[in-house]
């Protein structure tokens, strides 16, 4: 078999972590969840879960995929000592790339909604009036041509593997993302209603602390992080064993929350500055107007009453967009692709044609069925299945794995670790905390 690839540099790795985990949660998941839930109250738990519960299990699925240097399913099958445990790790793993998969193909038609939203920023600037209204109506065609699209571009980013494809692509790109990010959230502050926005943003409500708060967090956490189907895994296979991982995790949980706050003040002023310009900002509960109508409505709204400069606002929203939805989804894809190259005679790009069509496919299924499954392939994967992975890839990094074996694997790359905290708590904690706190919290989840 060819040498194995990997990223080649710890930049490099770092964007295609940070691309994974920088995406529609962050830009537009978290502020919205947070408008809706308290304000900064929200923030604090969410800033809780993240470092006491993704970052460990984080932890968890790098080590493990450092370890094995393979895909999920090959990995936890590896490291289960006896039979019953290899059974897990094949159900496990299996689950994990499905749910990797059904990710993809809703996030791959809100993503080509971006693309449709970013070409209408083209054409209104053209005076291209019918293709802009085709690009914004809602219609299966029109969602189909942009999901298949956006499918085609996160295919030809795998198909070109590690460093030639994701680790090229995320450190083009990522940084792309950041420029836009700060520019779009200095032009927005200068409006009138920005400082409104920020009050509701950033002052705690704490009277709103309620346990489904913590649920939400929690699956906003795991979300954010990629967690849970194989990608992080995945990802830190490709890495090599002179890294630190505990500083590696540390740091991608970092750049990930502090992007999801930063984009808080972009998405929350921009709001109440588009009710200033006269825009309905609430639903007719009273409730903040969070969902698409959000992203496809009141900002496109803002957009076209602040006159010519307008456009290119929009333009710049929506690259932003398109890109952070693009360094998710190559994540998502490798999930799959990773398994099928090491696991059967397949190419890297026949693994990558024949699964992303199979993807494509069950987007469109769910596209002609869009009020009975899109909502529920959301919920099923991101609600329940991915902290219930995250728990089973705590398990196995605690429980199942010889523990030597795991112990070793955290040195490697990081020879001084003994004696630090990391050292000393992480093994126990990811053994009896993260499971307990992550089933607790699911079983408030199915309560509620
Ligand atoms: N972390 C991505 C976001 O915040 O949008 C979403 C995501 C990517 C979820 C990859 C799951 C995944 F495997």
């Amino acid at each position: 078999m060819a040498s194995r690839e990997q990223f080649s540099s710890k930049f490099g790795f770092i964007m295609a972590a940070a691309g994974s985990a920088i995406g529609l949660g962050n830009i537009w998941g978290f502020p919205t969840q947070t408008a809706s839930n308290g304000g900064a109250a929200f923030v604090v738990v969410y800033f809780m879960m993240a470092f006491a519960l993704a970052y460990p299990a984080l932890m968890a699925e790098l080590i493990i995929g450092r370890h094995s240097k393979s895909n999920i399913l090959t990995a936890l099958r590896g490291i289960a000592p006896n039979q019953a445990s290899r059974i897990l790790g094949t159900g496990v793993g299996i689950y994990g790339v499905i749910i990797a998969s059904l990710i993809l193909s809703f996030y791959g038609i809100v993503a080509g909604w971006m693309l449709c939203y970013l070409a209408e920023s083209v054409t209104s600037l053209l005076g291209w009036d019918s293709a802009s209204q085709w690009l914004v109506s809602f219609g299966n065609e029109r969602n189909i041509i942009s999901m298949g699209i956006f499918m085609l571009l996160t295919m030809y980013i795998i198909a070109n593997g590690i460093s030639g494809g994701i680790e090229k692509w995320s450190t083009r790109l990522m940084p792309m993302l950041m420029v836009i990010l700060a520019g779009l959230i200095i032009y927005v502050m200068t409006q009138p209603g920005a400082g409104e926005g920020l009050r509701v943003y950033l002052l705690p409500d704490f009277s709103q602390l309620k346990p489904s708060l913590f649920v939400d967090a929690m699956g906003q956490a795991f979300f954010s992080l990629s967690l849970g189907v194989g990608t992080m895994l995945v990802y830190g296979s490709y890495l090599s064993n002179k890294e630190s991982l505990p500083r590696l995790g540390v740091m991608v949980t970092l750049v990930d929350s502090g992007t999801a706050f930063v984009a808080g003040l972009l998405i929350i002023p921009a709001i109440y500055v588009a009710k200033q310009y006269g825009a309905n900002i609430f639903t007719e509960a009273g409730d903040l107007i969070a969902g698409p109508d959000l992203i496809f409505q009141v900002l496109p709204t803002l957009f076209e009453s602040m006159g010519a400069i307008g456009m290119w606002v929009a333009l710049a929203f929506f690259i932003l967009m398109s890109i952070a939805s693009l360094t998710s989804s190559i994540s998502m894809l490798e999930v799959p692709v990773s398994l099928a190259v090491e696991e059967t005679s397949f190419s890297r790009r026949q693994a990558t044609l024949v699964i992303g069509t199979l993807i494509f496919g069950c987007s469109t299924v769910i596209l002609f069925n869009f009020g009975t499954l899109f909502d529920f392939v959301i919920n099923l994967t991101t609600v329940y299945s991915q902290p219930l992975l995250g728990l089973m890839l705590c398990v196995f990094a605690g429980w199942i794995w010889h523990r030597d074996n795991l112990l070793q694997e955290i040195k490697a790359g990081h020879p001084e670790i003994e004696g630090t905290f990391f050292w000393k708590v992480w093994p126990n904690y990811v053994k009896f905390v993260c499971p307990l706190l992550v089933l607790t919290t699911l079983i408030q989840s199915i309560g509620g």
